[in-house]
Formats: C-alpha cells, structure tokens, sequence
C-alpha cells in the first residue's frame, strides 16, 4: 500500500466493515457478531494480517478475531481483507492486549496465537513482552479449560523467557521446536509476514503450543 493511500485509510478507518468499533459490546456474547457458536480463535499483535486471512480461509469453521494496537499497521490488514471479499468467519479490533480483560468473558476463546510478538530486549522493559506472565493470566482467564496458546517467534532470548514465563504458570507444553520449518508441524504452519522476511534471512523459527491444564 503506498503511504498516500495509507493516509486516507486512516482517516477512513472507521468505514471498513471488518473493523468492530465498539469490541467491548460483544464482550460474552462473540457468538452473535458472528452468528453462530464456532469456536473462537484470537491473534493478538497480528500486524499486516495475512497469517489470519489464511487460516480463516482455510477453517470457516473457525471464527478468527485479530489484535491490533496501531492503526498504520491496522489499516494494512483491513485492506487486505476487502480485498479477499466475502469473509464470514473473520474481523479485527483495534485493541491493546494489555485490556483484553475487557473485550472477552472467562472460557470465551479457544485459542490465542502470538506471533512474531515484540520482543523488548531491554532487561527493564520485560513486563512488556506478551508472554510476560501477566498477560499469560489474562489469557488463561479467556481461555477455555483445554484452550490453547501458540507463540511464534525468531528471537531465542524471548523463545528462552517464554518457555519460563509458562513454566512459572505450570503450562503444559503440547509441542515445542526451535525449528519449526524442519519439524513435523511445519505440514500445518501458516507463514506469517514476519515469519517470511525472517526465514529468507535464514533464521529458524521457534515455536511452542501449550495449554494451562494438563488434561
Ligand atoms: C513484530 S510484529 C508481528 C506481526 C505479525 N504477527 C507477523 O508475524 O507478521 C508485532 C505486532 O504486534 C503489535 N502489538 C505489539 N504489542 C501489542 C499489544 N500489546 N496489543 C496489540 N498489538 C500489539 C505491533 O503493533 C505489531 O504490529
């Protein structure tokens, strides 16, 4: 998109339909906005949106919310969408994850995937990361009982803090690999923007699926 375009995007960006202005409304109640009981699986900093276009495309069974906190990057994924034309299953919030409290009731989601996250590499700055156990609480409370979260990334430290963070959650890790584009599950990986740039750089890929019960 050129930066032209960006820019009336942005002040349009309340005409795009997939857009939910008031997310706090459907709070309890998703199954309406999409009118059906579907599970519901959510991508918190999902940035230019294709990895979510993919999966709802590929799951319509599946009804897939999308996280956002920057509009520049939001509107990417927004015209990507009307692009795609006719998508039932799929529509994003402009939200930080930090308030997702506010946005879904306990046991509403089934999945939440983190990909790519930043990864604040300064010492001070480590309640940021989004697998910081604050937000895994947060996520644990949306989560259903066999719910799950899936976390994507390039950056061993982050990979290194993660695996920590839902150690001191008791987590249980479902699957794990520091090189996921050689491993089993790379048949069902769906690339992400970033996962893309970073793989032609050569960089493998560390991924871990885990779950906050151990049934
Ligand atoms: C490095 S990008 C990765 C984008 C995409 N997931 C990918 O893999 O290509 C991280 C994205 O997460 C968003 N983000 C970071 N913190 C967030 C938060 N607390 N709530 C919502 N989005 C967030 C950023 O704005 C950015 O677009």
């Amino acid at each position: 998109m050129r930066l032209r375009n960006v820019k009336r995007a942005f002040n349009r960006i309340n005409d795009y339909e997939k857009l939910i202005a008031n997310p706090m409304e459907y709070k309890g109640r998703w199954h309406t906005y999409f009118n059906n009981d579907n599970p519901i699986h959510i991508e918190i900093g999902m940035g230019r949106g294709r990895f979510l276009i993919d999966k709802a495309k590929k799951n319509p069974t599946i009804n897939y919310i999308g996280f956002e906190k920057f509009t520049v990057v939001l509107v990417k994924s927004l015209e990507k969408i009307k692009e795609e034309g006719q998508m039932d299953n799929l529509c994003v919030v402009r939200y930080d994850a930090q308030d997702i409290l506010e946005l879904f009731d306990e046991n509403e989601v089934a999945k939440v995937y983190l990909n790519f996250s930043d990864p604040w590499p300064k010492e001070r700055h480590y309640k940021r990361r989004l697998t910081y156990r604050d937000f895994l609480n947060k996520y644990k409370i949306i989560l259903k009982p066999e719910g799950l979260l899936c976390f994507k990334t390039d950056n061993e430290a982050l990979f290194d803090f993660s695996l920590e963070e839902m150690n001191t959650l008791d987590m249980h890790i479902l699957r794990e690999t520091r090189n996921l584009h050689a491993s089993p599950w790379v048949q069902d990986n769906i690339m992400t923007e970033y996962e893309e740039k970073f793989t032609k750089e050569g960089m493998t890929i560390n991924m871990v699926e885990a779950r906050y019960s151990s049934q």
